[in-house]
Formats: C-alpha cells, sequence, structure tokens
C-alpha cells in the first residue's frame, strides 16, 4: 500500500517538474510508461495525477490524527469565554492574573519540578498552600464551567489556568502576550510541597533589605534575574489584597483595572507608611491612607539591582509593558515542554 502512495507521489512530482523548469507548454513524459497519462494534455494530466495525490495523502493520514483534527479545541472561543468573564466583572481579571501566576510560580529549574504544566492547581491539596488562600472559592471557581464547557474537545486545567492569565491581561489593557497550548493534566502526586511562592512578610516586622534574598531565593528557583523579577512585580499595579484570602488589604494603585507602569511611579514617589489597625504588617500611602505596599514589595526600593529596574520601568511605561510581557510569557511555560504557540486572540 505504501509502495502505491509511493509511486502516485513520484508520479505526480516528475509531471510538475517540467513547469517549474521551463516554459514549455507541453511536456513530454517520456520515462512515463503509463499511456493514460501520456494521452493527456498538460492541464489534464495535472488535474488527474493532482487529484490522486490529494486522495492518496488523504487515504493514508493515519485515522488517529485525523480525529484529533476534527476535534481541534478553539482556543479563541475558550479564549472569548474568558474575557467575558472579565468584561462582566473587571475585578476578576488581576485574580485569574493570580492564578495564572501561581499555578505556574511553583516551579524549581533544578529537577524540573512544579509549574503550571500539569494543571495541579485544581487539587484542594496545592489550594491549600499558604500562598493560594482565597484562590479556590475565587478564580479557580469562576474557570471550573469553562473547563466543563470544553474538556470533551481535550481542554487542560494546565493550558485553562495560563490562557486566563493572558487574556486577563489583554483586558487590562496590557500587551498580547504570547501563550502556547498542549500541557497535559498531570496527577496530584505531581502537587509540589507548600512553601514554594513569595512570602509577602519576607521580614519580622516590615521590610529589610535581607529580605531581598528571599525574593531572589523563590525567582532565582524558577530561573529568573533581577531584571524579570522587578517586571513581575509590577502585576500589583492590578487588584487589591483580601482580608478574606491574605488577611491583607486594599489596592496598590488608584487604577486597579488597567496594568500600567503606577506600581513603579506611585512605590517611589509617595510616602509609605505602616497601616495602624489589627491585621498582618503592610504599608498605606501617608497622604491618603487608601493604597497600600506589602513589605515584599517595598523590599525593590531597597536593593539597588532591584531599584535600577524600579526606576527605569517608573520612567518608561513601554519598557516595563514589553518586559513583563516577555517575563510572563516564560513564567507561564516554565516546565513544560512540546507546546505549541497558538493565536487566542
Ligand atoms: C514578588 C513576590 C510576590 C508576593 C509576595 C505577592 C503577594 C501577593 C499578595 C499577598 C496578594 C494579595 C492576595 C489577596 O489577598 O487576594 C497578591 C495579589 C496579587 N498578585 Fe502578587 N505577589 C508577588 C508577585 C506577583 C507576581 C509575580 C504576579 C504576576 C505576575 C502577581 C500578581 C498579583 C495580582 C494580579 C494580584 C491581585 C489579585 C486580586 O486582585 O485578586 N504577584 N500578591
Amino acid at each position: 500500500m505504501k509502495v502505491f502512495f509511493f509511486s502516485l507521489f513520484l508520479a505526480s512530482a516528475s509531471a510538475f517538474q517540467p513547469l517549474v523548469s521551463s516554459q514549455r507548454k507541453t511536456i513530454h513524459l517520456a520515462q512515463s510508461s503509463d499511456p493514460i497519462i501520456e494521452s493527456l494534455d498538460l492541464s489534464e494530466r495535472r488535474k488527474f495525477l493532482g487529484s490522486i495525490a490529494t486522495a492518496a495523502a488523504f487515504f493514508a493520514l493515519p485515522l488517529e490524527a485525523a480525529q484529533a483534527r476534527g476535534k481541534k479545541l478553539d482556543y479563541k472561543a475558550v479564549a472569548s469565554d474568558i474575557a467575558s468573564l472579565v468584561k462582566a466583572d473587571p475585578d476578576k481579571g488581576p485574580t485569574l492574573i493570580r492564578v495564572a501566576w501561581h499555578s505556574s510560580g511553583s516551579y524549581a529549574k533544578d529537577d524540573n519540578s512544579g509549574g503550571s504544566r500539569g494543571g495541579t492547581m485544581r487539587f484542594p491539596s496545592e489550594q491549600a498552600h499558604g500562598g493560594n488562600a482565597g484562590l479556590a472559592s475565587t478564580a479557580v471557581s469562576w474557570l471550573e464551567p469553562i473547563h466543563s464547557k470544553y474538556a470533551k474537545q481535550g481542554l487542560s486545567y494546565g493550558d485553562l489556568y495560563t490562557l486566563s492569565g493572558v487574556v486577563a491581561v489583554k483586558e487590562a489593557g496590557g500587551p498580547i502576550v504570547p501563550w502556547s497550548s498542549g500541557r497535559i493534566d498531570e496527577p496530584e502526586e505531581a502537587v509540589t510541597p507548600d512553601g514554594r511562592l513569595p512570602n509577602a512578610e519576607t521580614g519580622p516586622k516590615g521590610a529589610d533589605p535581607s529580605d531581598a534574598q528571599h525574593l531572589r531565593d523563590v525567582f532565582y528557583r524558577m530561573g529568573f534575574d533581577d531584571r524579570e523579577i522587578v517586571a513581575l512585580s509590577g502585576a500589583h499595579a492590578l487588584g487589591r489584597c483580601h482580608t478574606t484570602a491574605s488577611g491583607y488589604d486594599g489596592p496598590w494603585s488608584p487604577t486597579p483595572t488597567t496594568l500600567n507602569n503606577a506600581y513603579f511611579t506611585l512605590m517611589s514617589n509617595l510616602k509609605w507608611v505602616p497601616k495602624e489597625w489589627d491585621g498582618p504588617f503592610q504599608y498605606v500611602d501617608a497622604p491618603t491612607g487608601k493604597l497600600m505596599m506589602l513589605p515584599s514589595d517595598l523590599v525593590l526600593l531597597q536593593d539597588e539591582s532591584f531599584l535600577k529596574w524600579v526606576k527605569a520601568y517608573g520612567s518608561d511605561e513601554k519598557l516595563f509593558l514589553s518586559d513583563f510581557s516577555d517575563a510572563f510569557a516564560k513564567l507561564l511555560s516554565l516546565g513544560t515542554s512540546g507546546l505549541t504557540p497558538t493565536e487566542w486572540a
């Protein structure tokens, strides 16, 4: 059978060859022993051989590949359903970015464990990690109906959680971050131990210069450098802390549904004072008390190498958005392999 298709392929290739190599209107298939082909003029030969080659290619396709092609998932439709969630309630966008980041940020490059590839954020055991407080009843639940809708067509949780991050960045007016599909969900054994996400306290009472080491320990473990750490932290222009989740309170910026460089400008230009309350130690802006910074945020001002990028992004929003896009795309694909770059927007 294979030999048959191969000879058909050779026959069709030899019929087309003269068209490429000369301007002749007719061709002489002197080598062809087939009198039927020889009796046809050029356009008839092309049609005949072309249709045989197409039919051969069609029948030679393995059945599974044809079936998979039929079921090919429309990621633009999935993205549009995620976008609808955010359009209906823009405050959901930042929480979707947080779930995308937390489902990827468990990665360790040394043993290639964790990361977004196994979609393990769907397990209560991972949702129970300290850093993931609040995600089970919010982002994870909001995405569940979308997973159910596309599960039969093969949508994995790993793809869903990461796609929701890039969709929410776009809905916040940010860049279209390149995204790849093809993560395959892994069993609960792939859940990594608690403690891999950064700690917002990073010091006994507020930010301390030595806390920069904590951020480096966590993000270097994933394979990021100082510039990328600061670029990623700029996501805190979005959203807010919830007393019902992390225990902290308030937004970082007055425009929490727009991705801009406000995190860096406000951090550098406002005076930050400890918030007086019974909750965990955090900062608020001195003039209004309405904006907040975590101790781990202000570490970026206290470390020379981080500060350099805080200043750069504060004075150049385009640079921030471009670096953020690169670093976020890298974050979402940590530990994955064999993914397919996918148009989703
Ligand atoms: C640098 C270390 C980081 C620490 C210590 C940290 C900590 C936190 C905490 C405590 C919250 C509040 C959660 C709540 O109460 O709902 C939060 C929210 C958030 N984080 Fe981070 N984060 C860090 C890095 C990042 C990164 C790298 C990203 C994304 C690239 C990110 C994106 C967000 C977003 C968008 C929110 C708002 C969520 C919402 O409004 O529901 N964070 N983060």
